[in-house]
């Protein structure tokens, strides 16, 4: 028989969203009456923009036409969509951001766990605890750890507690850490980063030659303008970080799929003779051998996010979902609960009440009110006493949900 991949068998649970939905369903088969809302995963609900749906359907009509046919396109994505992003998302900013740079991907959880392919198995990697469940997982199941702990940790990674003593904000490590995750605006916490903040991490992953993965697939969500949207944005950042972005959450792709990832060409990273390899390079290769690229038609799609039209429908739809959260964060506040997150990003961060765990709260929320969230555990050990609630749903059913737990 064939062997298997063993560092899988090292994974503590399955991946947490499946795992709700299994929870869900199961609650569904035995009370089948019941009326659930769904505040958990952090999908979105509202319709595509228009001009993304004009722009997809002129797109497939092309692909029926002899000339207008496509076959496969560029691995990094079409050279039209990565000049619309480098002059809207980067240069706009005053960041530095050519279109070369720029990867073109379907998703960026894919590919925050894809980088690790360009990445040696025996750097040191920090995660903050909370932390987006992928970044620990895609290590578990590369070898980049050692087995799980009792208390669902693994050994061999770092783990940078986010929490009310330090405002949600990790602490920057006092040795020496090789990779490091940053996610910010933060899932699950719905937490931010200013300038200054960030600049510190940028200049301790310079002095000590780090990489930080950046996470920046909420940055649309941010309404503070003072708050950075990407990396870039601090001095240095184009010697140490790479930068994942995605349309799933500003444009509602998560069903359509688009992202990128941002590489910049002065990053290197060290061979074992200790010379100097490009990482752009390392996932340029990577990219033309493993992947073909997102379809013309998706690319059409995301292009149309930087027309005039398409702008304001997903400036429209921000606002939609911002203005759940302001309802949630209000609503629950003034039922008593301590809240964090929701004023610049789509996530809620709520306190367990009663000194019940974060599942047990979990489970009272599904039988009591039909709601259902994502227990704060299941981002991490430090997220234990914490529940997440998502801010991605009609307006009539964040409502409802906010008003069924009110009432428990
Ligand atoms: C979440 O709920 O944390 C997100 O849906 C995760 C994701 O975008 O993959």
């Amino acid at each position: 028989m064939v062997q298997v991949n063993e560092n899988y068998l090292k994974l503590k649970a399955g991946y947490l969203f499946p795992e709700i939905s299994k929870r869900v369903n199961a609650y569904i088969q035995n009370n089948s009456s019941c009326d659930i809302i769904k505040l958990g995963i952090g999908d979105v609900t509202e319709p595509l923009p228009k001009s993304c749906r004009d722009a997809m359907s002129k797109a497939l009509n092309e692909m029926g036409t002899k000339d207008g046919f496509r076959g496969y396109g560029p691995e990094q994505g079409y050279p039209w969509l990565r000049e619309k992003i480098s002059d809207n998302d980067f240069i706009s900013r005053g960041c530095q951001i050519t279109p070369e740079e720029i990867f073109v991907s379907d998703g960026s959880k894919c590919d925050s766990s894809n980088i690790l392919d360009i990445l040696g198995n025996d750097n040191s990697i920090a995660v903050t605890d909370p932390v987006y469940p992928v970044y620990v997982d895609s290590n578990v199941m590369t070898g980049r750890t050692g087995e799980s702990l009792q208390d669902g940790t693994y050994q061999g990674l770092i783990y940078l507690p986010i929490n009310e003593e330090n405002n949600f904000l990790p602490e920057i490590p006092t040795s020496k850490v090789d990779i490091i995750y940053l996610c910010f605006p933060n899932n699950p916490t719905g937490a931010t980063i200013t300038k200054v903040d960030l600049k510190k991490w940028v200049d301790y992953a310079n002095q000590n030659n780090s990489l930080i993965l950046f996470d920046a697939a909420y940055e649309a969500f941010i309404q503070d303008k003072e708050l950075p949207h990407s990396i870039y944005e601090i001095d240095g950042a184009k010697d140490c970080a790479i930068e994942f972005r995605s349309f799933s959450k500003n444009a509602g792709f998560t069903g359509v799929r688009c992202a990128y990832t941002v590489i910049p060409k002065s990053i290197s990273g060290l061979n074992s003779k200790s010379e100097e390899i490009n990482l752009w390079s390392l996932w340029n290769r990577r990219q033309s051998t493993k992947f073909n690229g997102v379809s013309y038609i998706v690319q059409r799609g995301a292009e149309a996010v930087y027309s005039s039209d398409g702008k304001k429908e997903v400036k429209d739809l921000i606002g939609f979902y911002m203005e759940n959260a302001k309802i949630m964060k209000n609503k629950l506040k003034t039922a008593g609960f301590t809240v964090y997150g929701g004023d610049n990003a789509p996530y809620i961060w709520i306190k367990v009440p009663d000194q019940m765990t974060s599942w047990d709260f979990f489970d009272y929320l599904l039988e009591k009110a039909n709601v259902v969230g994502t227990p704060g555990s299941g981002f991490g050990l430090s997220g234990e006493g914490y529940f997440r609630l998502s801010a991605f749903n009609s307006r009539e059913k964040v409502i409802d949900a906010m008003e069924r737990i009110i009432r428990i």
